[in-house]
């Protein structure tokens, strides 16, 4: 057993003169309905295939930093599935003979025309934590039968039982005009005849397992998100187990968006508000009204890899925490944060490059750097994991989450808070996320005191802090006291106690999850 240290929250408060003023949080007047119970499945990831073995390694010589961050996960009972997925499975191929687990075929510009994939990819499934699923992710993009139905054989004949679901294509939005002739009609029939013709090579294993849309929300032309796609029939043959939406509200691909993708605009918690429900919950709410269920089959922050001195900062893990415990209110069974590098051929006015000779250049927003590269130095853990800690522990045991409203006096863009019930809608845990930006050389930070009420009991704080929300060292980036800069955890857990009655203190740009007696 770990220790754990218990000490007071009320230091800065004794420190100060007089009463500081403090703002009412009503944990009772809730701002959304209270989620469905959470799967240990929800806290998820995407990896992009084409650099699987940087982030996993080989079968014998798996990448222990990336294995540890999982194993953190899996101690606090999280279950993530695993989709090795992105734009580079779109240009996948199996060949039953490589050696190597994935092999990209690249121009000398780090441009990938192929990721070939052999029996080693799915034997390194074995080397995930005991209960890992993964989302068998097939290729669509070189429009051949054969090339999807070869990967989605070799994944059945080698890990069948570890496959959650089977996924046809990336991003349908994205692909050439000229595919469906930006035809909804055209691409679910052709959707239809892939995936049928592969249930029957897999002998109906994948039928009713299937992923269907995978879209973004980017506006193409070619309308194919889930609230698109059911309208239309998708599942009329009974073929979908589930519906995967794609998430990026802010982008570096071109210099108009890459301009928006700062720290401010990151931590507006109304504009991702405004996101998560303009573009994202229409195609859930068709999902659901279908009875079935959805999830973000991939998202991050920032697409096109990121933005360096925005993605790679603690600003992340505020905007991780807060964008995750939002698709969980929204009833997301899964939410899948993209891992991978740089793709040349995504965009021709992107602001980020692979490293010298195509080597890769890691993306910001990844939880970690897996190997030394020349772009980005060593390899290391970035300042957005403690997010994950901090989203695995409130969720942790099946929590139903609602949003609370924002406390009057507080900005809603600054301020976002929610409550997670038990069975007999009992509030168990809460979390606060102050989004306020409180940059390094600023003279002193904003403190927010919180008036909980008369919950009338006590409760343990694990906070989520950093000394600025540009922190890009994460040797400096603490959950409950503790570090992960190179996977392992560095220092004693360190909780607070909050005594009944007693304010709750959240400086700017800092987290806490509340956990009631
Ligand atoms: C990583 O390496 C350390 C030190 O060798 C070892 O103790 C640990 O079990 C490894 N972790 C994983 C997940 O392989
Ligand atoms: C798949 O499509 C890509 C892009 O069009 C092309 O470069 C590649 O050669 C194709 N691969 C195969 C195996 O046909
Ligand atoms: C698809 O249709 C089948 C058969 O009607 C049904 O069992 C399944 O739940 C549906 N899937 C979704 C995601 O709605
Ligand atoms: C925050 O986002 C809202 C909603 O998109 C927008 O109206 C507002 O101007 C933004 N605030 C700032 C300070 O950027
Ligand atoms: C990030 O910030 C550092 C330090 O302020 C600066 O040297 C570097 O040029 C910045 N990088 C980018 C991509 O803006
Ligand atoms: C989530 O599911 C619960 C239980 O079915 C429901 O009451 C709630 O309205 C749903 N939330 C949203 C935002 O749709």
């Amino acid at each position: 057993m770990k220790a754990v240290t218990l000490i007071a929250a009320c230091t800065l408060a004794e420190a100060l003169a007089g009463d500081p003023p403090s703002f009412s949080l009503n944990t009772k007047t809730l701002a959304s309905p209270i989620s469905k119970p959470h799967l240990p499945q929800f806290l998820s990831y995407s990896f992009e295939p084409a650099f699987w073995a940087e982030f996993f390694g080989e079968p014998d010589a798996p990448r222990n930093l990336t294995f540890t961050l999982l194993d953190h996960l899996h101690a606090r009972g999280a279950r993530p599935i695993i989709r090795a997925g992105g734009i580079t499975m779109d240009s996948m191929i199996y060949n039953a003979n490589q050696k190597l687990s994935a092999v990209r075929t690249e121009n000398r510009n780090g441009g990938i025309y192929r990721t070939t994939i052999g029996p080693s990819f799915f034997k390194q499934w074995d080397n995930f934590p005991a209960g890992t699923t993964f989302v068998s992710t097939l290729n669509f993009g070189n429009n051949s039968v054969a090339i999807a139905r070869d990967l989605a054989a070799a994944s059945y004949q080698l890990q069948r039982d570890k496959i959650a679901y089977y996924e046809l294509g990336n991003e349908p939005t994205n692909y050439p005009a000229s595919r469906w002739q930006r035809s909804t009609e055209a691409y679910v029939a052709q959707w239809k005849s892939f995936t049928s013709q592969i249930d029957t090579a897999l002998s109906g294993a994948s039928h009713g397992k299937w992923w269907a849309s995978s879209a973004t929300t980017d506006v193409t032309g070619l309308r194919v998100r889930p609230s698109d796609l059911i309208p239309a029939g998708v599942n009329s043959t009974g073929q979908v187990g589930q519906y995967s939406i794609h998430s990026y509200a802010f982008a570096t691909c071109d210099p108009a968006r890459e301009r928006r993708a700062t720290i401010p605009n990151l931590l507006n918690h109304t504009d991702l508000l405004r996101y998560a429900d303009v573009e994202i919950y229409p195609s859930a709410r068709a999902a659901m009204d279908a009875g079935a269920t959805w999830a973000v089959g991939e998202f991050n922050s920032i697409a096109c890899s990121g933005k360096p001195n925005v993605s790679d900062t603690f600003a992340q893990a505020l905007w991780t925490a807060d964008v995750e415990l939002m698709y969980a209110v929204r009833n997301a069974t899964s939410v899948h944060l993209h891992q991978g590098a740089t793709l040349v051929f995504q965009s021709n006015q992107q602001l980020n490059t692979p490293g010298d000779d195509g080597t890769p250049g890691f993306s910001s927003y990844s939880l970690l750097y897996p190997v030394a590269s020349s772009k980005r130095g060593e390899a290391r853990v970035l300042p957005v994991f403690v997010s994950q800690l901090l989203v695995a522990e409130t969720l942790r045991g099946g929590g139903r989450i609602a949003a609370l409203k924002t406390p009057e006096g507080l900005r809603e863009r600054e301020f976002s808070a929610y409550g997670v019930f038990g069975t007999e809608g009992r509030l168990e845990r809460l979390v606060v996320l102050n989004m306020k930006p409180f940059y390094a050389g600023q003279e002193a930070a904003g403190t927010v005191w919180l008036d909980l009420g008369e919950h009338g009991r006590g409760a343990v704080v694990k906070r989520m802090t950093a000394p600025a929300v540009d922190e890009k060292d994460a040797a400096k980036v603490m959950w409950a006291r503790q570090s992960f800069r190179n996977g392992r955890a560095v220092g004693e857990e360190i909780v607070e106690n909050l005594e009944p009655g007693e304010k709750l203190v959240v400086r700017d740009s800092e987290g806490v999850l509340v956990i009631f007696n």
